[in-house]
């Protein structure tokens, strides 16, 4: 009987493991999502252009998959992170070379619109995101210039990039 117990204890232990492991987002995205996550501070002015800013980042937390949380889209099959939608999300803060979020190198679509990057450059390093689509930095407050780096994006159809509102920066198929 005893030996019974134990068999439908090491299935029920086995299952459980099964149930934790099979959440979608690899873990060490996750993990560059928190990093990110608390490279800014929240203050709603930085998000000041908007109509209705969120900071979606804010219910980020180890406790549920990462696939779940507010602006992070997931690949169905794979569960690697392949949007980013951030935009209005009251971010404030230096937005560095060395930021985690460049280890999302799976991302299709980035959108950091409407956020507070002051005093940060644009990285070259966005130019390492190969399967880039879509890359939003409107209402960044970026400065410097745009690195050629972005030119090796070459999935990307759709780049927009300004620091007033949308109606310029706005480029189809950009070539420099
Ligand atoms: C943006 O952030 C900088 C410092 O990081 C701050 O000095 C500036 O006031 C902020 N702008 C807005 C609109 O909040
Ligand atoms: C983690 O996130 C979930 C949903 O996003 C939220 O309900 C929960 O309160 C959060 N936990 C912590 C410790 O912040
Ligand atoms: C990233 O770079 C900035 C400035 O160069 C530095 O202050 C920060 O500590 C670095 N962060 C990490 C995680 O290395």
């Amino acid at each position: 009987m005893g030996y019974v117990k134990l068999l439908f204890f090491m299935l029920y232990t086995f299952l459980c493991q099964l149930a934790f492991s099979s959440s979608l987002c690899p873990k060490d995205q996750a993990l560059s999502l928190l990093q990110f996550k608390h490279m800014f501070t929240i203050n709603p002015d930085a998000s000041y252009d908007c109509e209705f800013s969120h900071p979606k980042t804010r219910s980020w937390n180890k406790s549920t998959d990462c696939c779940s949380w507010n602006g992070v889209h997931c690949d169905k099959t794979t569960g690697q992170v392949i949007e980013l939608d951030l935009r209005c999300s009251e971010l404030q803060g230096k937005f560095h070379s060395n930021s985690s979020l460049f280890n999302l190198f799976n991302l299709k679509r980035l959108d950091l619109s409407y956020n507070n990057f002051s005093g940060s450059l644009i990285s070259p390093k966005f130019g390492e995101f190969s399967s880039l689509t879509h890359l939003d930095l409107t209402v960044t407050s970026f400065s410097g210039q745009i690195p050629s780096e972005i030119s090796y994006l070459s999935k990307l159809h759709d780049l927009r990039i300004s620091n007033v509102y949308p109606l310029v920066g706005y480029l189809n198929h950009l070539a420099i």
